[in-house]
């Protein structure tokens, strides 16, 4: 692994390197497949012959807000199946169901109780086998959110290994003893705050959890664990799923010795994550995981990556990787250097920002034999895109268009996220009372500890709060959005009455129709699906520009990420002909504020 590191890191370098010596305004990166990885001599053009889930468009429902059918206020697989023609519409082949078992919902549904059942909120197994054909008559594969890391506290595993330390499970679990003054076997901050280690009196140890009290973490070092979470995911295979997402991975292996870090704020505490992400050895679990449960089949797997770069990608994805794909977070935390604090936020550029997505895009085509990129600016845990990472002001319909177009363009399967198609930004409660979410809770205390006021504190949440990506999926423009008949566990974001499916669906210029219009021109210029990714124009402050190119045409798409016009040199578009356009007609060689243009030179 080390070996392999090295050299994806000298690669790195080199492409780097090339990549400030180009002056002629684009790099270019070859096709997967192609000879001679990083060679500007190499085809860009050569086709290539994908798996289903490369081709197609991937969607997360939000289980929990997605549609209600029995006016509980929570969102049920029976709500899904009724909308599953939107999806449809969409184009979507891939749903990712965030996790629906049964749980004590301390983390709506990621602290699973039991794996092999529904939650009866949601509805039930035969509910969820109704939901997989209905699907897969519409052309869907169900992704199933698979929670490895952790279980919840009530899991049977749990309360077996939580009795005592002799029973088959005592193992199961990270089970320490305290230090020699009782206190936490180490000085380690969970990623929802707070120490991340809970005492136990039934055994006199603490326990480890990445994430909150009520979700412990699995001990992967113990093979009957390994075997346990194999058979969970046979379990679904046979069920007829599509794939997996594979929530919070790089956690799994824990580190040979628990040793205190160097405090990182005023709490005494350091991150969890900068001591036990991504540890040595964690591929050999992984591999394990794949060849039991993937071999035989056409499932796909994507991993929640936290911790891994573009320079781990070979050993993560591709043939020879984990995964067929990996989330990775560089660009979601360009504006956020300490993931624990929200109140520091940090200046950032777009050169940087397209970079960390042209380092992926090139790592993955380039260097490994199939390696394939999960596209995605937004999910259930980070803050809407058009107020993320757009100017404060961004005409809400143009700024989802101009994303949109971005997401539904670059080489790899994209992910929306529901009600992105629709443009929602961010919500902005006045009070930390009206948010849901524990850990937007626990970011905004930490605030409040380390000194911030009570603006500051606020401000934080209205950035980064996890509820933004959360409130229900507006339908219509009638009582709560036509998503329940009862009332939402989460409201349903103000601006409802003009943003919603059955508004935007009669509305030509809306964000969802330009989805629409994406979609369909994906369909009919095959090249914005499996061709070659080169970026134009790096050093651009306002505009994204890269070529998709295979042997039958070159497609060139630019989007003024800005709120100014934007010019640019048109040579690349000389011969193009204008494919779609978000304003219409559009000049060359200029942008106006958030347009987005592809064009193409067919050959
Ligand atoms: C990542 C999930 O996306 C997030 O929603 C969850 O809270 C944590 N993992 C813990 O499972």
């Amino acid at each position: 692994m080390m070996k392999n590191r090295k050299t994806a890191a000298l690669l790195l370098l080199i492409l780097t390197v090339s990549l400030t010596l180009v002056s002629c305004g684009y790099v270019k990166y070859p096709a997967a497949g192609s000879e001679s990885p990083g060679s500007a001599e190499a085809s860009p053009a050569a086709r290539q012959d994908l798996k289903w889930w490369q081709e197609t468009i991937a969607y997360e429902i939000y289980v929990k807000s997605f549609k209600d059918s029995d006016g509980d206020g929570i969102g049920d697989l029976k709500g899904i199946i009724s909308e599953l023609d939107h999806l449809k519409d969409l184009g979507v082949g891939a749903v990712w169901l965030t996790p629906c078992y049964v749980s004590p919902q301390a983390d709506n549904g990621y602290d699973i109780a039991d794996y092999y059942d529904i939650d009866p909120a949601y509805g039930t197994m035969e509910d969820m086998d109704r939901l997989i054909a209905e699907a897969d008559k519409r052309g869907i594969r169900i992704v199933m959110d698979l929670v490895f890391n952790h279980t919840s506290n009530r899991n049977e595993w749990f309360t077996a290994s939580a009795s005592g330390k002799d029973n088959d499970k005592s193992d199961w679990y990270i089970w320490r003893d305290p230090k020699e003054d009782g206190s936490a076997p180490t000085n380690w901050r969970s990623i929802f705050g707070g120490s991340a280690w809970e005492y136990n009196e039934a055994r006199g140890q603490y326990y480890l959890h990445t994430f909150l009290p009520e979700q412990p973490d699995l001990n992967w070092a113990n093979p009957d664990v390994r075997k346990a979470v194999i058979d969970v995911a046979d379990f679904w295979v046979k069920k007829g799923v599509g794939g997996f997402r594979m929530d919070a991975i790089t956690y799994i292996k824990k580190p040979a010795e628990f040793l205190d870090g160097e405090p990182d704020a005023g709490d005494g505490m350091v991150g969890i994550h900068s001591m036990t992400a991504n540890t040595e050895g964690i591929l050999d679990y992984l591999n394990e995981f794949k060849s039991a449960v993937q071999t035989g089949t056409d499932i796909f797997t994507v991993g929640e990556a936290n911790g891994v770069s573009a320079e781990d990608l070979p050993d993560w994805v591709g043939a020879d990787g984990v995964f067929d794909m990996v989330f990775e977070f560089g660009f979601v935390d360009i504006d956020l250097p300490d993931e624990s604090n929200w109140c520091e936020t940090r200046e950032w550029t777009l050169p940087a920002f397209k970079q960390i997505f042209t380092a992926s895009e090139e790592m993955t085509s380039g260097t490994i034999a199939g390696g394939w990129y999960p596209m995605f600016l937004e999910n259930h845990d980070q803050p809407r895109s058009i107020s993320h990472f757009l100017p404060a002001g961004a005409d809400r319909a143009a700024g989802g268009k101009a994303l949109g177009t971005l997401l539904l363009t670059m080489r790899g399967t994209p992910f929306i996220m529901e009600g992105q198609e629709l443009g929602y930004i961010n919500v902005d409660w006045p009070s930390i009372d009206d948010y849901d979410d524990i850990s937007t809770k626990n970011h905004y205390q930490f605030a409040l500890d380390e000194g911030y006021t009570e603006e500051e504190a606020m401000a934080g949440v209205h950035r980064f709060a996890r509820d933004s990506a959360r409130t229900p999926m507006q339908w219509d423009s009638s009582e709560n959005a036509g998503f329940t008949a009862g009332k939402p566990w989460l409201p349903v974001y103000d601006d409802y009455a003009a943003c919603n499916v059955e508004e935007e669906t009669a509305d030509p210029d809306s964000v969802l129709n330009w989805y629409h219009s994406l979609v369909k021109l994906r369909d009919g210029h095959r090249e914005l699906v499996d061709g070659s990714y080169e970026e134009l124009f790096p050093e651009d402050q306002q505009i994204f520009a890269y070529v998709r190119e295979n042997d039958e045409a070159r497609a060139v798409v630019l989007i003024n990420l800005s709120t100014e016009s934007a010019a640019y040199d048109a040579s690349c578009v000389e011969q193009g002909e204008l494919l779609l356009g978000t304003d219409g007609e559009s000049e060359k060689g200029l942008l106006r504020p958030l347009e987005a243009v592809i064009y193409e030179i067919r050959k």
